[in-house]
């Protein structure tokens, strides 16, 4: 009996690769800069199972494409907006993400973005290795106190709590806006007070973003929320890109109407706002979140199992849409 066709559209971690190619046919799309959309209509055709990157776009032309056989689409990502779930269940496709085993990794990146921005750590590497003259001096390159600071975080889910119990190691206060309030018992934990989005904005020294990005988020930061900001805060975002409107951010840092920000994600990816890459108060990472050797082989192994399971018609363990799940 032939084994599933799976195509993985990105090189992944080599033990979960492994693991695949003990039960499947696995091609992987070698290319790092990923498939174009033509190719890419044409390669998954006739798959059993489809391992996507947050850099391909699973909609019903592409499940169309697939055509029947499909079983599953495991994105490599806790981040589905690029995955057209209704689509998927229309289609009577299994969707399935990577959430939880990159928390702590993506909690960390949002970390060092905010010691990086308000410390001015790019700064001071790009001047050292630049061979500015220098001696040390009271006022050289003064940042901003995190510590015993006031931290808001927007989004209040797994790497947001996350962020904020980080946040307390630091003797920060934690404050939070979320479209729920969360639990009592998640609140004690992290010892975070929700607030407004409007409040936590002129409240908060450091606002880290980790919200998901729909329509109701995209451009959620802009020129009105910027001013709103304090002109010493530090904005990071490690969530989407298009939540925070990137020309009105260079706007903001240029007019020192906040002082700095930490970028892991981009509007366009992989482009980056030219005016961004000029300006000395943004520190800017190519989407980077949860980019270790363990976190991404926990990634590569849960959409293995994600696949496993569709493939031996038992639920996956990080499904999406219960509704297209029939076993
Ligand atoms: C995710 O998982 O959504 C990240 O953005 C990529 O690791």
């Amino acid at each position: 009996m032939s084994q599933p066709d799976v195509l993985v559209t990105r090189p992944i971690m080599d033990a979960p690769l492994a693991r695949l190619r003990e039960r499947c046919d696995v091609t992987v799309h070698e290319n790092e800069f990923g498939i174009p959309r033509d190719e890419l209509l044409q390669v998954v055709q006739g798959r059993d199972a489809l391992i996507t990157m947050l850099t391909e776009k699973v909609d019903a032309e592409l499940l169309a494409a697939a055509g029947a056989q499909l079983k599953i689409v495991a994105n490599h990502a806790v981040g589905f907006d690029n995955v057209n779930v209704p689509d998927c269940t229309a289609a009577g496709v299994l969707a399935t993400n990577t959430p939880d085993v990159l928390t702590e990794t993506t909690a960390d990146t949002a970390f060092s973005l905010i010691l990086a921005a308000a410390r001015r750590v790019g700064e001071g590497e790009r001047f050292l290795r630049e061979g500015t003259p220098w001696i040390w001096g009271p006022l050289m390159m003064l940042g901003q106190d995190v510590h015993h600071k006031t931290i808001g975080v927007v989004g209040f889910g797994r790497i947001g709590q996350a962020v904020a119990r980080r946040a307390a190691g630091f003797g920060m206060t934690v404050i939070y806006s979320d479209a729920v309030r969360l639990p009592a018992k998640v609140e004690a934990e992290t010892g975070a007070t929700r607030v407004e989005l409007d409040e936590l904005l002129e409240r908060a020294d450091v606002i880290s973003i980790h919200t998901n990005l729909t329509e109701e988020t995209r451009h959620l930061f802009s020129h009105e929320q910027f001013k709103r900001m304090k002109p010493t805060a530090v904005l990071v975002n490690t969530s989407r890109g298009p939540v925070v409107d990137e020309a009105a951010l260079a706007d903001a840092l240029e007019n020192d109407e906040i002082f700095a920000a930490g970028l892991d994600v981009f509007e366009q990816e992989p482009s980056v706002n030219p005016r961004l890459l000029n300006l000395e108060n943004a520190v800017v990472i190519p989407h980077l979140g949860s980019a270790t050797v363990d976190t991404r082989n926990a990634m590569g192994n849960l959409a293995v199992d994600n696949v496993f399971a569709a493939i031996d018609g038992t639920r996956p363990p990080t499904l999406l849409n219960p509704d297209a799940f029939t076993g």
